[in-house]
């Protein structure tokens, strides 16, 4: 579905992505890991259009997407959510997911709600549609809530919310799982289950939590200096003594190995 080719992401003399070559593919679920530092969140801004690349090609379907722009990968139904959830603070939970459809196409909140053409039914389609997801993803009881005070794994689930609203056809997913609980972690990772198998989403998820990431991934690819290192399944990958020693450090590897003693 998106195949990423020898891509290349320079800051200055500074090769954040160097050189990283890989697919998605349809229907997946696919894992990214690695070290702080080691390119995939830029990797992510890259293929969603946030940065142009230096070098190098990324095709979706085939279609050579290279360089463009945010709101255009949008209308093929490429989204991505952000390591830091950016959700409007002031607005309500539903407010945010009705915000959607317009704010990342980008036009202004004022058109969508005021301008020209835009009807009461197209407003009432929209709220019927926030309702759907809220439902969906089990926040019901939140959705007169300030999005500003909700807890960071409940603005996580707002922000897989914005991409229910629209087709999607694949969503980068970009450390869906940081600062969440377990209990808030199992219900996104639900949510992505069920999206995945009820309604085709294909997913790319960077996380750190290599349970979360092994219960819902597969393939998993690791990256490090800009580069991928490896590419397998979850078990395989975990396996892996030169990834796990050299690029996820001695603390993974000593907590795998006393998970796998238990
Ligand atoms: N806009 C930027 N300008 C300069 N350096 C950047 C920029 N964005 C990321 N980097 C650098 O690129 C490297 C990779 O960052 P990042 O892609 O965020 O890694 P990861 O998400 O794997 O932790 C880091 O060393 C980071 O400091
Ligand atoms: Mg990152």
């Amino acid at each position: 579905m998106i195949r990423v080719e020898n891509l290349h992401k320079h800051f200055g003399g500074f090769h954040a992505v160097d050189g990283a070559s890989l697919d998605i593919a349809k229907g997946s679920i696919t894992g990214l890991i690695g070290p702080n530092g080691a390119g995939k969140s830029t990797l992510f801004n890259v293929i969603a259009g946030v940065h142009k690349p230096t070098s190098g090609r990324v095709t979706m379907a085939g279609e050579d997407i290279t360089g463009l722009k945010p709101h255009e990968l949008f209308h093929k139904g490429l989204l991505r959510t952000f390591q830091i959830a950016h959700e409007f603070p002031t607005m309500t939970v539903r407010e945010n997911l009705m915000m959607v459809p317009s704010g990342q196409s980008g036009e202004t909140l004022w058109n969508a709600w005021f301008g020209r053409g835009r009807i009461a039914e197209e407003e009432a389609a929209l709220l019927k549609k926030a309702d759907e997801v809220l439902d969906f993803l089990t926040i019901s009881h939140l959705k007169d809530e300030r999005a500003g005070n909700l807890s960071g794994g409940q603005k996580k689930l707002l922000e897989l919310g914005r991409t229910m609203m629209v087709e999607a056809k694949i969503v980068f997913l970009d450390e869906v799982g940081a600062g969440v609980n377990r209990t808030l972690l199992n219900t996104i990772g639900d949510a992505i289950v069920r999206l995945n198998k009820e309604r085709g989403y294909t997913f790319c998820v960077i996380e750190h939590d290599m349970d979360f990431i092994g219960r819902l991934c597969d393939p998993v690819i690791v990256m490090a200096e800009g580069k991928v290192l490896a590419e397998g399944s979850p078990a395989t990958i975990m396996q892996n003594e030169a990834v796990i020693e050299a690029y996820l450090g001695r603390g993974l590897k000593n907590k795998i190995k006393a998970e796998a003693q238990q």
